[in-house]
Order: C-alpha cells, then structure tokens, then sequence
C-alpha cells in the first residue's frame, strides 16, 4: 500500500516532462531548495569538509537533492521506498551515472546496508511515517548506518497553533494527518510538535546537537492546494545528532 500511494504520486512524471531539460531542473531545484539551504548552513556552522565524505539519503524520491549531493560529496546512495521514484531517478541520472551517485529501491525502515556512512540524510521521509514504531525503526535505521563520527541531518514539518486543514484532510489526536483518496482516509504524514520531535530523537539514543524550530519556514504539505496560504501550513524544524 505504501509503495502504491507513493508511487501515485510520481505518476506526474510522465515523459514528456522528463525529457524538457529546463522544466526539469526547475523542478529539481526547486524541490532541494529548503534542504540544500539547511546542509550547506550546517556544514558553514560546523566547519566540516564533505568532498571525501560518504552520504546515505532517505527518502530521495526522483533525486532532487541526491544530484546536488553527488556534486559536493565523495560518494551517495540514495533511497526510496517508491520503485517509480527510483526508475526516474535512474532515467535522470543516466547522463552522467557514475560508481559515486546510486539509487536503491528499498524500504529504510528494514535496510540493512552493511556500510556506514559520514552522513545520514533525512529527505523529508521523517514527517511521512505517521505511526511512532515506524519512526522508531526508521531512527534505529539511522542509527546502523552512521559512523562513530557521522552526522545525522533531518528536516521535518511540525506543528503550529494556527494550522489548519482544508477539506479532504483530517487530523487525529495523534496529530497524524489523514488524506482522502479515492474515498479512502490514508495516514499520510506526522505533523508534531517541535518538542515531541526532540524527543523522539533523544529517545533513539542519538545525541542531538543542533535544534532550531523556523518559524518563517512554511512546508506546503496540501499538494493539491498549491496556494494555501502560508500562515496556515505547518512550520519547519532543522536538526542535527550523532551517536553518543
Ligand atoms: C515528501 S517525499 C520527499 C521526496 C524527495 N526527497 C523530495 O524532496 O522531493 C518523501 C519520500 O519518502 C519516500 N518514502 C516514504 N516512506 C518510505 C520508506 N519507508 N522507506 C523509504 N522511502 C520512503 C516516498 O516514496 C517519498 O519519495
């Protein structure tokens, strides 16, 4: 099911859309710009060098942030659990496919890479899992595949007073966010709040050492309300952890 209403999703992508270059990297870029912004100010902050560094994305879906990866890291494997996202992803990137750029269709809630990276990236995949043991398995995920010394950055949506859901769209007490499609409700994302976030992070038994709620950051998550306005939508958190 999971992998049905993700691959819905990318369907989008027909291919007379993938083959004009210009709408493409307009999309692309577009898509990266809130996490390319977060990474290259986190490692401007933290003054680490990335050129020999290995990376692990989750959740990279058709390669938005992935490419932009590929240009300022040694070595990227991209993942996501949607087998569409990837096949376009591929068909992107098989310009200039290369040994440092690969994209593995998988779940990350079961991988078992047997490799450990520099950095674990967190592709907006986080806010998808609605259900707390998902999120647990996926931060235990996080966990197998850091180095002693890696960094784990995640970026995720997160509750705020003023929200509000339009129709075709329900909250729970949980503060999971049902959709309805095709006459069916499907718990499609978490919307926490920033603390409870902080929390389960620190209960994974990572060490968090970064954590900033942007309340200027707006994350559109009503896809077919693409004006919403934005004081409605949910905030954003930007976070950084490592093994303790
Ligand atoms: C909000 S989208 C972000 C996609 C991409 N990073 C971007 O910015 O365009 C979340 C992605 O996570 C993927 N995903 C959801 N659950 C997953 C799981 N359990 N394992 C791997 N990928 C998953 C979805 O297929 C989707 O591509």
């Amino acid at each position: 099911m999971l992998k049905e209403l993700y691959n819905k999703a990318y369907q989008k992508f027909t291919p007379d859309f993938l083959s004009n270059p210009i709408q493409l990297e307009k999309y692309l870029a577009g898509n990266r710009e809130s996490l390319v912004s977060f990474i290259a100010s986190h490692k401007e902050q933290f003054d680490y060098p990335t050129s020999d560094k290995t990376v692990l994305e989750l959740g990279c879906g058709i390669g938005s942030l992935s490419f932009w990866l590929k240009e300022h890291y040694k070595n990227v494997t991209a993942v996501d659990v949607s087998d569409l996202a990837i096949s376009i992803a591929q068909s992107i990137g098989a310009i200039n496919e290369s040994e440092d750029l690969k994209f593995l269709n998988h779940d990350a809630l079961s991988l078992e890479l047997g490799q450990k990276f520099d950095f674990v990236i967190d592709s907006h995949l986080f806010h998808c899992l609605p259900f707390k043991e998902q999120r647990e398995k996926y931060l235990n995920t996080v966990k197998k595949h850091l180095k002693p010394d890696g960094w784990f950055l995640m970026e995720a949506m997160v509750m705020q007073d003023r929200l509000q859901v339009p129709v075709g769209y329900e909250f729970d007490e949980q503060n999971i966010l049902y959709q309805e499609i095709e006459e069916e409700w499907i718990a499609s994302r978490c919307i926490l709040p920033s603390i409870k976030v902080e929390e389960e992070v620190a209960a994974s038994g990572l060490k968090l050492n970064y954590f900033y709620y942007h309340h200027e950051l707006s994350f559109q998550v009503f896809e077919d309300y693409p004006t919403y306005p934005p004081q409605f939508l949910p905030k954003t958190v930007r976070l950084s952890s490592r093994l303790k």
